[in-house]
């Protein structure tokens, strides 16, 4: 358990850092990637350097409105469930699976800063949400078949085709049978949609849909603020989700649901959706055991 006084000191060393990247950052007016995020960033210091950005309590970024309520919206039901939140982040997901009645919500993230923006959100408003630094790929800590959802919502974009199958396959072991996995990753053409601009831009350089394939892509997700999010993306095709649930051991067809912007969405902003209209977004997946 991470001790609750240390919380108010990481949460102001995150901030610090942060007010002064997305300070230089803001500085760069056109819509470039700065030279920080276009490094090749390893994923645990990206997310542990930006954790207190993505805290949020309403929807904020793109895939907030895009995707994430959609993803939900396939849990149900959700009422007395056992769920496992793979790639929590700082709890977005797994605190709106709690108050939807889940019995026990169990996060667990790579970064520990995530984490600990996790817990300190769960102190200060307590939904008994237990929350873990560690790495999707080897769930040895948890028993077989003993979850009833497991969802990862945009954790598989930072993971190789092979680290997908390995985290598919322990996914398989701790769900219970007939339990489900919904996940949620970028549609697999979405970098290449050539975008440079707000809500989203992926940094795909020469690579193309197949030539791609396990290479790692920089991007930005932005928030209707103005701000944004920097996120990466190892690129996968729509057959290698297909065959890393198979070659996990998963036998049943998937539901797939591939999302994009609404008439809701242009209602509420036209602005900000109006650049992406008809573009896929990002692909939900729904697999039972
Ligand atoms: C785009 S964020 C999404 C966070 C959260 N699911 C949400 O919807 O707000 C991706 C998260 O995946 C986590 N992640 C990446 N690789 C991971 C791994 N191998 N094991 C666990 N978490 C990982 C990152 O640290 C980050 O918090």
């Amino acid at each position: 358990m991470f001790p609750a006084e240390k919380i108010p000191l990481v949460l102001s060393h995150i901030k610090n850092y942060q007010d002064s990247s997305q300070e230089a950052a803001e500085k760069n007016d056109d819509f470039e990637l700065s030279a920080t995020s276009t490094e090749k960033v390893k994923t645990k210091e990206l997310y542990d350097n930006t954790a207190l950005r993505w805290v949020r309590t309403e929807p904020s970024s793109l895939s907030d409105f895009t995707a994430r309520p959609a993803v939900i919206e396939m849990c149900e039901p959700i009422a007395g469930l056992q769920i496992l939140d793979l790639g929590c982040g700082e709890g977005y997901c797994s605190r709106e699976l709690r108050q939807r009645g889940a019995k026990k919500v169990h996060g667990i993230d790579l970064s520990q800063k995530m984490i600990a923006a996790a817990q300190a959100q769960e102190a200060k408003e307590p939904l008994g949400i237990s929350y873990e630094a560690n790495c999707a790929t080897d769930l040895s800590q948890l028993a077989d078949d003993e979850t009833d959802l497991v969802v990862a919502v945009f954790l598989f974009n930072y993971l190789t085709v092979e680290q997908t199958k390995q985290c598919m396959s322990e996914v398989l072991r701790v769900l219970r049978p007939g339990g489900r996995f919904i996940f949620s990753v970028p549609h697999p053409a979405l970098p290449y949609m050539g975008q440079k601009n707000p809500p989203f831009y992926f940094q795909v350089d020469q690579n193309n849909y197949f030539s791609g394939r396990d290479n790692l892509f920089p991007g930005r997700i932005w928030k209707r603020d103005g701000s944004w999010l920097d996120v990466q993306l190892v690129h996968k095709t729509f057959q290698d989700y297909f065959e890393s649930l198979q070659s996990a051991g998963f036998s049943t067809l998937p539901v797939l649901k591939e999302l994009h912007v609404t008439p809701e969405h242009l209602q509420l902003d036209a602005e900000f959706f109006s650049p992406i209209v008809d573009l896929p977004l990002h692909v939900a997946f729904e697999i039972i055991k």
